[in-house]
């Protein structure tokens, strides 16, 4: 075999291997370029946590708990089978309400904002702004005498 033929074959070889690796490298480039177009799946899972046994809550009463984030929630029963949970975070500058027992209100120390039992603020910035208090799903299993929280799961993501 003359020397100018094994060149040529070594030559087209080559040839053959850098093109196929150019179609593969591009094949990456577009996939990835296909994937980042995509949108984000970044919607936040919930979960139920733990809240109490319905008669640990008396009916008026608000107890405080944490979500998984360290937030404070504050539930409080309305009546015998009526439960509702706030953020306690204040809508105005994020300060934390706390319920008033006499008053049967939430109050916000920061700049005195008042919001009534149902969240809805009735004096101070927050009123003057409309706003209320974020509402946390709540869940009674009263087969089982249980009170949940709706929170969000930080872990976790949807598929
Ligand atoms: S932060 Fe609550 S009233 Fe301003």
């Amino acid at each position: 075999m003359a020397e100018s033929e094994k060149t040529s074959r070594r030559g087209w070889l080559a040839s053959v291997l850098m093109g196929a690796g150019l179609v593969a490298s591009y094949g990456v480039f577009a996939f990835q370029g296909f994937l980042f177009l995509l949108p984000k799946r970044t919607q936040a899972k919930t979960r139920n946590i733990f809240a109490g046994r319905v008669s640990q809550f008396a009916v008026g009463g608000v107890k405080g708990f944490s979500d998984l984030e360290g937030n404070e929630i504050l539930v409080r029963r309305k009546s015998e089978g009526e439960f509702e949970a706030f953020s306690s975070t204040c809508p105005h500058l994020g300060c934390k309400v706390h319920w008033q027992e006499e008053e049967q209100q939430y109050f916000c120390p920061c700049h005195r904002g008042v919001f009534d039992s149902d969240g809805n603020a009735v004096s101070g910035p927050p009123a003057d702004g409309g706003q209320r208090l974020a509402s946390i799903p709540i869940e009674v299993d009263e087969a089982a005498g249980v009170v949940y929280i709706q929170v969000k799961d930080p872990g976790r993501r949807s598929a």
